[in-house]
């Protein structure tokens, strides 16, 4: 999108972003196929990130952050996404285990763990999702947490958890007061380390496969009750006030993934000869490529709209978020599927990427909230729960 007037702070973010586009074509899109076979946290990545300041993006100045706009952090992530998409979601988690923190932490939690994860020092998750609750976040849990004198004892377990074998501190959401339902969920900060935490299955994953899943089981583990973010009950509104900020950094992965896809599919339409004349000159494969475009430009505009309304702290910014990811993780599917076929048998062959890229879109349309959950979000504000 080009901005109407250039200021300051967008010649700056465009700076920002330059310094990532080249890292990205030098450091990471190098790395992506290898990092997919290796199945493992690519911790050279995460250097790489660290010394560039990337995973302090969003995090305020004074806690070690750049203190740059929501609308730079998604263009970010964007940026990463469109060589690797386990890389970028990275940058993405480290924003949704920061933001429990940044919204409703105290000020001694945000001065002891946010500079830290600024800095990259740390790496952070986000542990909601359980065996038996996944879209039914709050009314299924079973995870719990009793108070006891100065801590909290946690029982339960959470799976599906994003760099929970990797990460330094996990925000986790237990039931407090079950007779209350939603309004009996609270949020604690767990640190590696604590007894009663570890980490159980690793999943063997279709894609994003460079970022560990994991389950993570605890048992009489003592949480510090300084520990606890926000009060007592108030742990369901904060995940949903989180992921409110944290969709559309998923839809920026989404999108990434699919202009990535485009990206690599026009190129090899326009080499590639047959009957003659490169692909390209094919006006239907032209026609393919117009259509993945449009929905793609279509849906960076969603995007950067949410964004904005996510600077701006904009009452709507809960649908938003979600139409953004909805369009966003529908699009990168769509596109990666057309970019396969564009490359006939060498798109579905692991030495052409966008075989990756396609597997990689997929979780898109699952985690932070199926595409079905976005719909109930949208809809909700239209006619109300
Ligand atoms: N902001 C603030 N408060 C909110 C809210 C929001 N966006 N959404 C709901 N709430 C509040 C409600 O106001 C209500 O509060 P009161 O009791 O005070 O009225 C309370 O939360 C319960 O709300 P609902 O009755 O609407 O809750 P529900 O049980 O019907 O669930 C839901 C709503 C939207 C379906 C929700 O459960 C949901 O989003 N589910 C999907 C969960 C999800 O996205 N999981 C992703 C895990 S993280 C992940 O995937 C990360 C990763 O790996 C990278």
């Amino acid at each position: 999108m080009t901005p109407a007037v250039s200021t300051p702070e967008l010649e700056e973010e465009e700076a920002i972003l330059d310094v990532v586009r080249q890292l990205v074509r030098e450091k990471v899109q190098p790395r992506a196929a290898a990092i997919d076979v290796a199945q493992e946290f690519p911790q050279d990545i995460r250097r790489l990130f660290a010394e560039n300041d990337l995973f302090g993006i969003p995090i305020p100045a004074e806690h070690g952050g750049l203190g740059g706009s929501f609308l730079l952090y998604v263009k970010v992530v964007e940026e990463i996404a469109k060589a690797c998409a386990s890389s970028a979601l990275m940058i993405a988690v480290q924003e949704l285990g920061a933001l429990p923190i940044l919204m409703r932490g105290t000020e001694e939690q945000r001065q002891r763990i946010l500079p830290k994860l600024a800095s990259g020092e740390w790496i952070a998750a986000y542990a909601l999702t359980e065996a038996g609750s996944g879209s039914d976040a709050a009314g299924s849990m079973q995870a719990q947490a009793r108070l006891d004198g100065e801590h909290y004892v946690l029982d339960g377990s959470k799976v599906w958890i994003t760099q929970g074998n990797v990460a330094d501190v996990i925000t986790v959401f237990a039931v407090t007061d079950r007779s209350k339902g939603a309004r009996g969920i609270s949020a604690f900060l767990v640190e590696k380390g604590t007894p009663g935490m570890r980490v159980g299955k690793i999943e063997k994953k279709m894609g994003i496969r460079g970022s560990p899943t994991v389950e993570l089981a605890f048992e009489n583990c003592r949480i510090p009750v300084a520990n606890r973010i926000g009060d007592e009950g108030e742990g369901f509104k904060i995940a949903m006030q989180v992921l409110d900020k944290s969709r559309p950094g998923i839809a920026a992965q989404a999108l990434g993934i699919a202009q990535g896809a485009l990206d690599y599919a026009t190129g090899y339409l326009m080499e590639r000869i047959a009957f003659g004349k490169p692909l390209s000159q094919q006006q239907g494969l032209q026609f393919m490529l117009a259509d993945m475009k449009t929905e793609i430009e279509a849906a960076r505009l969603l995007l950067y709209e949410a964004a904005r309304k996510c600077d701006a702290g904009s009452p709507d910014l809960t649908e938003w978020a979600a139409m953004s990811k909805l369009k966003c993780g529908d699009v990168a599917m769509a596109v990666t599927v057309d970019a396969v076929q564009l490359l006939g048998g060498y798109g579905y062959s692991a030495d052409y990427p966008v075989e990756r890229m396609m597997r990689d879109a997929k979780i898109t349309q699952i985690y932070e909230g199926t595409q079905q959950i976005q719909r109930i979000v949208i809809a909700r504000s239209l006619v109300g729960r």
